[in-house]
């Protein structure tokens, strides 16, 4: 029988964003970055070592919900590259990768935080079983190696919320590998629901790669790395005292701030579309007349995450598919909330 490595790992969603990488270093956050681990979206990683592999470069073979994607073979190269000097079963074996994500496709959702994060999973449990040795920290391992495929990968590998490049605010916190936020998080932000409004399911007209290169030479970008620096100080209290109004200000303008950077790179693009902002109206709007907590924060593209508590799940819904459907494409919307983190799978 073939060696062979399954694991399930989830997506996430940051609060105070990723953008823009340090210049000299491979995969390193010009700022600190906090995300929560998603529960309901998913990929679910396969790795089997078929055959040995003599060519002295990586050599594997990928299927994404059974087909070949060739357009996700060059990210996959380079991450096995980045990879090559530290890890036995990289430079000795074929990988057979088999991918599939529990969301369905053409929703514009960008699946490589939770693949990478499955995919370096499989990586650490294959080279534990070929070398017989354990790793000191299978989960800070795989984050590191979860990093070099796509840098916000790293991030999923923790339940609850994650922390990742250097901050005083988080103790042991690390540009090469994201850690657990350290300390309790306090009702009602204990409980974050994410509802994803699908506004636009086309292929992303910049992906992030791009995106964050276009930092380099930004006028805006030092000052940018100063406001989620302090952005991590206000959140990591927020999150400790249960302060929702302080919470929904740093959520929704560092999502603002993303889009913003986008728009103000010498080669700029706005990635939000129309129904993006009909909804976020409709957000500020709602929560104006109910004084419920809810807020959205934006990834590097049209679709809206709508994080509330969870105990205003059913008010929530109610007003997701009265008002907000109409705006997303097919009126598809997911659900999702705050999880617990990867999980290896039987054979
Ligand atoms: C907008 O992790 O996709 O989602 O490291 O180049 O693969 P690469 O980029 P990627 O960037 C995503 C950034 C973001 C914000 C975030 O998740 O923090």
């Amino acid at each position: 029988m073939p060696l062979k490595s399954t694991w399930r790992c989830p997506s996430n969603i940051a609060l105070v964003k990723y953008w823009g990488k340090k210049e000299g270093g491979v995969q390193l956050p010009a700022n600190p970055s906090i995300s929560l681990t998603l529960s309901d979206l998913y990929a679910q990683t396969s790795i089997t070592l078929v055959h040995g592999n003599v060519s002295g470069q990586p050599a594997f073979s990928f299927l994404l919900d059974g087909q070949r994607k060739p357009g996700f073979e060059p990210k996959i190269l380079a991450f096995l590259q980045r990879i090559w000097n530290d890890l036995q079963v990289v430079r000795e074996y074929h990988l057979h990768i088999e991918s599939v994500n529990n969301f369905p496709h053409g929703t514009g959702i960008a699946s490589s935080a939770a693949g990478f994060g499955a995919l370096a999973l499989c990586i650490c449990d294959l080279e534990e079983q070929i070398t017989g040795v354990k790793f000191e920290n299978l989960q800070q391992k795989a984050s590191e190696l979860a990093r070099l495929g796509s840098g916000s990968a790293c991030r999923s590998l923790f339940s609850g919320a994650a922390v990742w490049g250097e901050t005083p605010v988080v103790q042991g916190a690390s540009d090469l590998y994201a850690v657990p936020f350290d300390k309790p998080i306090a009702e009602p932000l204990n409980d974050l629901m994410d509802a994803v409004l699908i506004v636009d399911d086309e292929e992303k007209q910049v992906s992030s790669t791009q995106g964050h290169a276009l930092l380099k030479g930004n006028v805006y970008a030092p000052a940018r790395y100063a406001a989620a620096q302090e952005n991590m100080q206000r959140i990591s209290d927020a999150l400790n005292k249960g302060s929702i109004r302080s919470f929904i200000a740093i959520v929704e303008s560092e999502a603002l701030q993303l889009h913003a950077m986008m728009m103000a790179s010498s080669q700029y693009y706005i990635l939000m579309r129309p129904n993006t902002l009909a909804i976020i109206e409709k957000i500020w709007k709602f929560r104006e007349n109910t004084g419920l907590p809810v807020m959205f924060t934006l990834d590097a593209g049209a679709n809206v995450h709508l994080l509330f508590p969870k105990m205003y799940n059913a008010e929530v819904v109610n007003f997701i598919e009265t008002d907000l459907l109409a705006y997303c494409k097919n009126r598809q919307y997911l659900c999702s909330s705050t999880g617990n983190g990867p999980e290896k799978q039987n054979e």
